[in-house]
């Protein structure tokens, strides 16, 4: 195992409910409150599936599944806000919310999911690429602030491949 690439955790993931606010809100101090209760009511409600990855009783990572894609492109849930404690990196937990949503996504007959990520962001462009997704075609916009910055943004999207989509009317 080399320094770059720690021992993998034991990490359970999890929907995230009301008693895992204030630690999501520590985890990234940048994200609104709104936004957490809005991720926690959709989770409940079963529109969205707010995911959280614990270690011990810790909770390191989230990842927010919006199910019901976007205006453009309803029927592709959106992976929002895929984030790692700093702390927590490069040990196969953003890997594990990924492979989650997916399956998910999968498992709910939808036939492709998406997301946006930062030009900048090498790192996790590696991961998605890696994983199959492809970029739309949309030209690059401003998704957001991140850290105090507008963030130029492209949007990737991952086809699942027929024979890999599971309704919830199929018999397997
Ligand atoms: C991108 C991110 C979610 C990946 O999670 P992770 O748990 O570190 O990822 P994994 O350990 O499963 O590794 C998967 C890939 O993520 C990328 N990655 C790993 N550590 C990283 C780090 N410290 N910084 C950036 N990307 C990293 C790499 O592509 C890695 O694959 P590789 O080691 O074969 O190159 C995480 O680094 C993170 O939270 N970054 C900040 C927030 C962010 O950029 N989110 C993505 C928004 S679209």
């Amino acid at each position: 195992m080399s320094a770059d690439h720690p021992a993998p955790l034991d990490v359970t993931i999890r929907p995230a409910g009301a008693a895992d606010r204030a630690q999501i809100a520590a985890l990234k101090p940048s994200q609104a409150d709104v936004s957490i209760e809005r991720r926690l009511r959709e989770t409940r409600s079963g529109e969205s599936v707010y995911l959280v990855a614990i270690d011990g009783d810790r909770v390191v990572g989230h990842v927010f599944l919006r199910l019901y894609g976007n205006p453009s492109d309803p029927n592709a849930p959106v992976i929002e806000d895929l984030y790692i404690h700093a702390g927590f990196r490069g040990r196969g937990i953003g890997t594990a919310l990924l492979v989650r949503c997916e399956a998910i996504a999968r498992e709910g007959g939808y036939p492709a999911i998406q997301l946006s990520v930062g030009v900048q962001n090498e790192g996790a462009q590696r991961l998605y690429t890696r994983f199959g997704y492809v970029a739309t075609g949309r030209p690059v916009y401003i998704g957001g602030v991140y850290e105090g910055m507008p963030e130029r943004v492209m949007d990737l999207k991952k086809t699942f491949a027929v024979n890999d989509r599971k309704g919830p009317s199929s018999n397997d």
